[in-house]
């Protein structure tokens, strides 16, 4: 229960247990993230759960609004100001500390430690990453230097081999190059190698091909998998388009209104999905056959995340609806295979009720 110094001295009472990390490199348990304002409180993030192991690449999926970037935000604790983690852990092993990134001071110096340099984040858009005053190498550089003890001219060694490695064209020119001046391949090209530049052990992908043509977004996936390959690190894929999950992820979480809905490997929930919500999202996905191209939208509408819908989230869009049960109590998240669960009374939490 204590983190115990060489000496074996109990040196913090306080620290969050090891215990049931089963090496997880993270572990979110039961995350609560709200936003306050005078319209009323929005659950973002309503009790999510989830762990990844060093080197495994999981995704999360889900809707526009579901909390996918709140999650990432939360944590990196770089919510916006109205935003509060309001329960819930999320467990950082890094080394042999292990660190309630939800209770850390975000200001303080061991998250100011932890951004960037043990978990980095890549977005959808890469000139927000870059300041276009600054050119590319500057930054990294930079970036290399806040967190490392090392000379210029090594950290300038570093950035162009980390340019080199994510397929920069002349990484010693394109070092002393602006973004501005780079193509939208290469922003995102810079703009990874810029958030590995300190090799972190994890790095959270929120969106990064969402606003690319299909052309850049596959050179994205095959990079961040070569990548991957090649530094070992963990990667948390957070996009809305279950094609990049097939393609990427080991394991996948499917959220829906800030709700954990289904999670397990792509295998099972690409082929075997059981909650009704994954099954329209799959539905949805256009079949791209010969001559057509079938989507079957989920019936209904997202519903406003200043009212919402009680019991089960879900409820007033499902073709399974169980009058007098989902929409009175919540479903639990009930195991229908080996690390596959789903939180839907179809499949368990009835006789709870009784
Ligand atoms: N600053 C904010 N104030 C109020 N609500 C917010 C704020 N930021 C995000 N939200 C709400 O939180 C929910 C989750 O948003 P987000 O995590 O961005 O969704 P996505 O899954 O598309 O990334 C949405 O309903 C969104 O409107
Ligand atoms: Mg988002």
């Amino acid at each position: 229960m204590t983190e115990i110094q060489s000496g074996g001295t109990a040196i913090d009472e306080m620290a969050p247990s090891t215990e049931g990390m089963n090496g997880s490199l993270l572990s979110v348990r039961d995350l609560q993230t709200h936003f306050f304002s005078r319209e009323g409180v929005v659950k973002a993030v309503d009790g999510v759960s989830f762990d990844i192991k060093p080197g495994e690449i999981l995704g999360i999926a889900g809707e526009s609004g579901c909390g996918k970037s709140v999650t990432s935000q939360s944590i990196l604790r770089i919510l916006p100001k109205n935003g509060k983690i309001v329960g819930g852990e999320i467990l950082f092993q890094n080394e042999d500390q292990l660190i309630d990134l939800a209770t850390e001071d975000a200001d303080g110096r061991v998250l100011r430690d932890i951004r960037g340099k043990d978990i980095a984040m890549i977005f959808q858009e890469p000139m927000s990453a870059f300041s276009p005053v600054h050119t590319v190498g500057d930054q990294i550089i930079e970036t290399i230097r806040i967190h490392q003890e090392v000379s210029k001219e090594e950290a300038h060694d570093q950035a162009i081999e980390m340019l080199r490695r994510v397929g920069m064209p002349n990484p010693a020119r394109n070092i002393d190059e602006y973004t501005f001046n780079l193509s939208g391949g290469m922003r995102q090209r810079a703009m990874v190698a810029l958030s590995l530049s300190c090799r972190p052990k994890l790095l959270i992908a929120d969106e990064p091909t969402t606003a690319v043509d299909v052309t850049i977004q596959a050179q994205m996936l095959e990079l961040l998998r070569d990548i991957q390959a090649d530094l070992g690190m963990a990667i948390i894929m957070i996009t809305h388009d279950l094609g990049v999950i097939a393609e990427l992820t080991d394991r996948v979480m499917i959220m829906y209104l800030g709700k954990e809905v289904e999670h397990g490997t792509v295998e099972d929930v690409f082929h075997r999905p059981q909650h009704p919500y994954t099954r329209g999202l799959l539905a949805s996905i256009p079949k791209m056959e010969p001559g057509r191209v079938e989507i079957e939208p989920i019936e209904g509408v997202v519903p406003n995340p200043y009212a919402m819908p009680s019991g089960c989230k879900f409820h007033t869009r499902c073709p399974d609806f169980i009058e007098g049960v989902c929409e009175r109590h919540e479903p639990p998240l009930t195991a229908v295979g080996r690390g596959h669960e789903v939180s839907c009374f179809l499949y368990g939490g009835r006789e709870a009720l009784e």
